[in-house]
């Protein structure tokens, strides 16, 4: 089998954070007019996999407060098989910054490509859903 292929730099991280929490495969109603996939496809893919790492982090609810950044690298395509990385980078009082990078695999798992990177802002939730510390029990 021949070597793989990185096509784009991929952000140093742990042996923890190479697992991935999702892993993927979009469908032909996730395609956009390009023959792609829909950033929006992706893009909630992104906030599933960091809400989960964020409510661990949390240990309880978490709501999205804010997408402090996404980079649309390279297009996704139909047969891609995704993985999304995602890790607790920053927390604050309530809030926390996750870092999140999604790398599709294709060619059979030949080749994989950094389709997309992100930074979101979750907040943990009491049980009236409003903020709580993240170092306090929901
Ligand atoms: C999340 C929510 C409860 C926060 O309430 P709030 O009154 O805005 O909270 P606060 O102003 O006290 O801010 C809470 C924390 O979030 C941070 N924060 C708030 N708005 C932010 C923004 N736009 N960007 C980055 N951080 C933000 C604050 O800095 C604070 O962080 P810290 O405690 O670590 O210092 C409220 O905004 C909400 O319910 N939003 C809708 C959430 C939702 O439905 N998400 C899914 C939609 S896709």
């Amino acid at each position: 089998m021949p070597p793989r292929k990185f096509t784009t730099k991929r952000t140093k991280m742990t042996d923890l954070e190479r697992t991935p929490v999702l892993r993927v495969i979009p469908g032909p109603t996730d395609i956009n007019a390009n023959g792609h996939i829909f950033g929006g496809w992706v893009l909630s893919q992104m906030d599933i996999a960091a809400g989960i790492v964020a409510s661990r982090r949390a240990r309880g609810p978490v709501a999205t407060v804010a997408i402090e950044a996404m980079k649309f690298i390279e297009p996704i395509h139909l047969r891609d098989l995704i993985s999304v990385y995602a890790h607790v980078e920053r927390v604050g009082r309530t809030s926390m910054g996750v870092r999140i990078e999604v790398v599709a695999e294709r060619d059979l798992g030949a080749t994989e490509v950094k389709v997309t990177e992100g930074l979101f802002t979750f907040v943990a939730l009491d049980q009236n859903n409003r903020p709580r510390p993240v170092d306090t029990l929901a």
